[in-house]
């Protein structure tokens, strides 16, 4: 897997670092990134040794600072909904992601860069952070995702003001309204993101994967959603792990996942 826009390590704990790795350009998302971070994802979830994902940006200044805009010259009707779409589907592989995932934004997440966050299971944002939706301002609206996730994470009265205005908000006001799950200093932001995805990685994986599953049939109409909760639920039943999750509890030791 060659990559030239991205770093991809695992760590000793099992814990993947993806670093979107144009800094000069605040790490903007062009299409070879998006392809990049398909294919890390990709082989972060069929890597048996990693638990958990962190996804970052390299600088200071920027998580990601949206799309690549010079690659929007010339793109006609036709051309923007094939980019809208094929950015959509990594997006949503990124969800689909069987393992936690966290965004550690250490700087501006801006358009595709929200969005890009939003895919992610969870987010800690340094103080330094800026969340903002400014397609408006360059005649667009969001194309990976963002006109649905956000109404999703923060009620639709906030996201229609994220979106008309594409104002900038602070980390804190992110966490105020519930797009962020916590705010870090920038020195301590990965080691808070990192605590973040250990915690979960040390609890049963495949119940991890399920509650994953079965947080995105929220989207269903609710009996659907239950219907599809009872059957995932039925199969943690099935895994070794539960019955070593109840036995642990039942004789006061501490559980010993395997994963199965
Ligand atoms: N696409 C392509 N290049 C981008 C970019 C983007 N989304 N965002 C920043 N860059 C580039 C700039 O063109 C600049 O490149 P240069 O040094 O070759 O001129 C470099 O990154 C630094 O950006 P700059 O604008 O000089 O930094 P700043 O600190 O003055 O402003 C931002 C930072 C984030 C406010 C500003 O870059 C910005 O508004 N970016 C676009 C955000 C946006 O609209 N995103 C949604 C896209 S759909």
């Amino acid at each position: 897997m060659e990559l030239n826009n991205l770093l991809y390590s695992v760590d000793p704990d099992g814990i993947a670092i993806i670093t979107l790795n144009r800094p000069e350009q605040l790490n903007a998302l062009s299409m070879a990134v998006v392809s990049e971070l398909e294919q890390v994802f990709l082989r972060a979830q069929s890597d048996d040794t990693v638990r958990g994902i962190i996804l970052t940006g390299a600088g200071e200044k920027a998580f990601a600072a949206g799309a690549d805009i010079s690659e929007f010259k010339g793109m006609n009707a036709g051309d923007g909904e094939q980019f809208a779409r094929n950015g959509q589907a990594v997006f949503s592989t990124i969800e689909q992601t069987a393992k936690p995932v966290v965004a550690a934004v250490n700087g501006y997440a801006l358009g595709g860069g929200c969005e890009l966050a939003m895919a992610c299971h969870l987010r800690v944002a340094s103080e330094n952070a800026k969340f903002g939706q400014p397609e408006v301002s360059l005649g667009l609206i969001p194309g990976y995702g963002g006109t649905q996730r956000l109404p999703r994470l923060v009620g639709r009265g906030i996201a229609i003001e994220f979106l008309l205005t594409g104002n900038q908000v602070s980390a804190q006001r992110a966490y105020e309204i519930g797009l962020v799950n916590a705010v870090a200093s920038p020195d301590a932001l990965l080691a808070v993101a990192k605590e973040l995805v250990t915690t979960i990685a040390s609890k049963a994986p495949i119940a991890v994967a399920k509650v994953l599953e079965a947080t995105r049939a929220a989207n269903l109409p609710q009996d659907e959603g239950m219907t599809c909760e009872a059957t995932l639920f039925g199969q943690c039943c099935a895994t070794d792990d539960f019955g070593e999750g109840v036995d642990a509890f039942l004789n006061r030791r501490k559980p010993s996942f395997t994963g199965r």
